[in-house]
């Protein structure tokens, strides 16, 4: 809580006039306050110093400032301002990817607990945390029909402020109170949920000289006194680390205890569900005398899972998989995927969705590359982050997972990921990293395998070091279901939950084995407060007291939508010679060939299966394996009648694929065949090879052969071996591509839609190019033990693109690769550096006949000599109308320009001569600008 008593500090620290307004009441009658400065536009001659001196002595929460252009070509001075406060900068305008902007700056001292701006990019909140109180701001209400629905999402009880221009009509129906309402220079203030409000106009000192003033206007927001008599922490007044401090302090050693440990929420050896279970992966009963919710967790990351259809009526959208998210670069698309999948989980009585997974790809063949994002940490970390975010955004919890280096499955339960601090820091690591920053998940769940001989749930550098005091996580760690191997040992490594023991694990460690350690002193009554403690905060954070799910039917419509948005814009075309694709009109005898897809899409096995849609379950049951991590399931979402349902004047046939020589006389006698190629893969268990099973290219050569116009649609996991290639002109990646997979391809497939995809992984030739092109174990029944180890240090940070690059090889297809059919022009790169802030704008031009989608690609060669040669360090994806061109600004995140300093614990960028490059793809520089960089800590 705050000591300074605001009006006070205001009066000595800004002696120039001080009026009050029409809407000053008496001075807030508390020290503990909430200020925000507004100004009408930044000052022209803004010294960031002498204004930050007099803000720092202010210690004002916010600053806003209306009427920003931001331009491309230079640092915006309020992020200067901000620097030197040490301020979170946020910018909000109506069109975020353009790159001269008109918007709002938002500057806060608080750290942002949660914030909107993807959904609604001119609307913008953000619940910042001041130790004790959460405090809703709202920097802009343009759009004010859409204001309500956002002040009832984002609030949860706390106290709000709203400022911009709205009517007092729009913000009473957002739930703002039009008494507190002041009105200066025709915008207007509201606030709601303090106990006192007052506004002065006041002038701040811009500069040293004579006249350095600019008008500004400064909102002092008086906390009411907490309520909640015997029940404080039900006062939704205060933040969620102070009602779990109050509620803590009111369990009894068992009711601490019960929350330690979740039960397998579909019940032990297909008995009866725990009492109280929706029925899902996880459960943890409530206390009804405290009013604890009991925690239900469902996974996973493509969608709410309703094993072997247990929950009768219960169904969710499949989303496609997360390469497929990760493909868009677009995080407005990882959010909307994420928030639908909240959604559809609050309203299937889950609070917590086991989702965020992040894990990098380090090899094509991980069986559960299909839940993760791909190779590099900068894209990962972003898209799983705005993924998080918007599962967060619906008041479930999202895990992050799975903590940390669990890249093969081979092995998991025991395997040991073998790596260097450095590398892992700058690679798995940075991506867990970033995910956090953005997407604050709640829980963050450890890995089932070894990092360095220690198993990840009882890693006191990872959780402890790492996690809680690096990164200052304020939430808890549950394990991985079978993770954990001791109760005093993980818990004060830094395990908060173990997660359904009592099927799962050798014993319930986190019961009777941890009460005696806490009994004997071995783990203090402090640690067990703290496990306790986190779980309960993140429960108050993310509304599961205040906003219990509600049982009631999904909303099908809106997330067929959200999935057929991901496929549109997350499929890649990989090749497309003569411009074969789209499909024209010309073309009218079309014959599908193989993977199903009379019927559906395939989708990946293990926990994360969406097995039951608003389009019924399996459309091919029967394909083996049926058990577990089967069944294979294909999602109902036919592209042949996709296909059909566009060109209703073609002639549209199917032939299975099964008899290779039937399927090319079928080829032969049309104009164009398409023949859709399937690769199952799963949790639990690694892919064999990188070659597509079941006589699949034996398939595609033969129907190649018969019809040069062949197009390939791949389904898989991840990149395959295509030794068919140059008999096939065009080929399309949909990954696994959800329940509107066929609509989505379809629409690809005829230019209804322009692809717009780009690769989150590099493509290999085959596994000769990979830094462990032999692994022991792989596939079902292996002819050869698992390794104890697996050596990450062959490659160590440099992963994918970066360990093609240092090993001068070219892959099939390299990272960031997409084509379009349209092409894109760049001119006049320009790249401004100041301190560690490099912002690169360029001339985005749609060179061609149909409006599409870029994604420009910034990347930085280190100077000679580097451990890592070239990383990605920012992306923007555009959309343009043939001909138009757009100026785009894209902001190198600092830390893919630094490396980790282990001795120092810091990220530090080493002073030297490097390039920008902004490319089309990792191997596809467009356009080099020299940049010189000075030494200096990443802040
Ligand atoms: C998986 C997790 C999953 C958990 C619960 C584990 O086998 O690794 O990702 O969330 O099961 O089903």
């Amino acid at each position: 809580m705050k000591t300074i008593s605001k009006p006070l500090a205001l009066t000595a620290a800004i002696a120039l006039s001080l009026s009050a307004s029409a809407w000053a009441a008496a001075p807030a009658a508390t020290t503990d306050a909430f200020t925000v400065l507004t100004l009408e536009q930044t000052p022209g001659d803004l010294d960031a110093t002498v204004v930050a001196a007099q803000l720092e002595h202010l210690q004002v929460d916010a600053v806003t400032v209306r009427n920003v252009e931001r331009r491309a070509d230079r640092v915006d001075p309020l992020q200067g301002l901000a620097d030197a406060l040490g301020y979170h900068y946020r910018f909000v305008t109506a069109d975020p990817a353009a790159a001269q902007q008109t918007g709002s700056v938002v500057l806060t001292r608080l750290p942002i607990e949660a914030e909107s701006g993807t959904e609604q990019p001119s609307l913008n909140y953000l619940r910042l945390n001041d130790g004790r109180h959460v405090v809703a701001l709202y920097t802009s209400a343009a759009d004010a029909a859409a204001l309500p629905t956002l002040v009832t999402r984002s609030r949860l009880g706390a106290p709000a402020v709203l400022l911009g221009a709205v009517s007092a009509d729009a913000a009473t129906t957002a739930g703002f109170d039009p008494s507190r309402v002041a009105l200066e220079a025709n915008e207007s203030y509201f606030s709601d949920g303090f106990q006192s409000a007052t506004s002065s106009a006041i002038k701040l000192r811009t500069h040293d000289g004579k006249k350095g003033t600019t008008a500004a206007t400064l909102l002092t927001l008086g906390y009411a006194a907490p309520v909640g008599g015997d029940t404080p922490w039900m006062d939704t007044g205060l933040n969620a680390d102070a009602r779990a401090k109050a509620l803590v302090a009111r369990m009894t050693v068992d009711e601490k205890f019960q929350m330690l440990h979740s039960y397998f929420g579909l019940g032990k050896d297909g008995g009866p569900l725990p009492e109280g279970a929706v029925g899902s992966a996880g459960f943890v009963p409530g206390v009804p005398r405290l009013g604890i919710p009991a925690q239900q967790s469902a996974d996973a990351g493509v969608g709410v899972t309703n094993p072997g259809g247990l929950r009768k009526g219960d169904h969710a959208t499949a989303m496609p998989s997360g390469p497929s998210t990760a493909s868009s670069w677009n995080p407005d698309i990882a959010f909307a995927g994420g928030a639908t999948m909240g959604r559809e989980a609050w309203q299937q009585r889950f609070n917590i969705l086991l989702a965020g997974s992040v894990n990098l790809q380090r090899d094509p063949r991980n069986g559960r590359n299909f839940e993760y994002a791909g190779e590099d940490p900068l894209l990962a970390g972003v898209l799983v982050g705005e993924s998080i975010r918007g599962v967060q955004s619906q008041h479930v919890i999202s895990t992050m997972k799975h903590f940390a280096l669990n890249d093969m499955e081979t092995s998991r339960n025991f395997h040991s990921a073998e790596i260097g601090e450095q590398a892992m820091r700058e690679s798995d690591l940075l991506a867990f990293e970033i995910a956090i920053d953005i997407g604050k998940p709640g829980s963050a769940m450890c890995s089932y395998n070894r990092i360095n001989g220690t198993y990840g749930c009882e890693h006191d550098y990872l959780m402890n070091e790492v996690l809680k005091q690096e990164w200052k996580f304020p939430g808890f760690v549950m394990s991985d279901w079978g993770g954990v191997h001791s109760g005093s040992k993980a818990a004060l490594a830094g395990l908060d939950q173990q997660s359904a023991g009592e099927v799962f694990d050798k014993a319930v460690y986190f019961d009777e084995p941890l009460r005696l350690a806490v009994a004997g002193g071995v783990v203090p009554q402090a640690r067990l407060d703290d496990m306790v403690g986190r779980i309960l905060r993140t429960m108050f954070a993310h509304g599961n007291f205040d906003l219990p799910p509600v049982h009631e039917p999904i909303d099908d419509e809106a997330g067929f939508h959200a999935a057929q948005r991901t496929v549109e814009e997350g499929s890649v075309l990989l090749r497309n010679a003569d411009d074969l694709l789209p499909l024209g009109k010309d073309v009218q005898r079309i014959v599908i060939i193989g993977g199903h897809a009379d019927k559906g899409v395939i989708g990946g096995g293990g926990s994360s299966m969406v097995g039951w849609t608003a389009r019924g379950t399996n459309a091919v049951p029967g394909v083996m394996p049926t058990t577990w991590p089967g069944p294979v399931i294909f999602h109902p979402s036919s592209p042949l009648e996709a296909l059909r349902a566009e060109r209703p004047d073609a002639r549209i046939d199917y032939v299975d694929g099964r008899d290779v020589a039937a399927a090319a006389r079928a080829a032969a006698a049309a104009d164009v065949a398409i023949v859709f190629a399937t690769q199952w893969s799963a949790e639990s268990v690694d892919l064999p090879h990188m070659q597509l099973p079941d006589n699949q290219d034996a398939l595609i050569a033969g129907v190649a052969k018969a019809n040069p116009k062949t197009v390939v649609v791949l389904e898989t996991n991840g990149p395959v071996e295509l030794p068919w290639l140059q008999q096939v002109p065009a080929i399309l990646q949909a990954w696994y591509p959800g329940i509107r997979g066929g609509e989505g391809i379809a629409a690809l497939l005829t230019g209804k839609v322009n692809p717009s995809g780009r690769l989150p992984v590099t493509w290999p030739v085959d596994v000769s190019q990979l830094p462990r092109p032999h692994v022991n174990g792989l596939g079902f029944n292996p002819k050869n033990k698992p390794d104890d180890t697996i050596d990450y240090d062959i490659e160590g940070a440099n992963v994918g693109y970066k360990w093609f690059a240092a090993k001068g090889l070219t892959p099939q297809y390299a990272f960031g690769h997409g084509l379009s059919y349209t092409r894109f022009g760049y001119d006049n790169l320009q790249v401004v550096v100041e301190g560690q802030r490099v912002v690169a704008s360029v001339d985005v031009r749609n060179t061609g006949k149909v409006a599409g989608a870029d994604v420009p690609q910034l990347y930085l060669q280190l100077p000679q000599g580097s451990t890592t040669p070239i990383r990605l360090i920012g992306f923007q994806k555009v959309s343009l109308q043939p001909g138009e061109s757009r100026r785009i600004r894209i902001e190198a995140e600092p830390k893919t320009l630094a490396s980790f300093d282990t001795a120092a614990k810091q990220w530090k960028i080493a002073g030297g001569q490097y390039e920008v490059q902004l490319s089309r793809a990792a191997n596809a520089p467009v356009q080099r600008v020299p940049l010189e960089l000075a030494e200096q800590v990443v802040r």
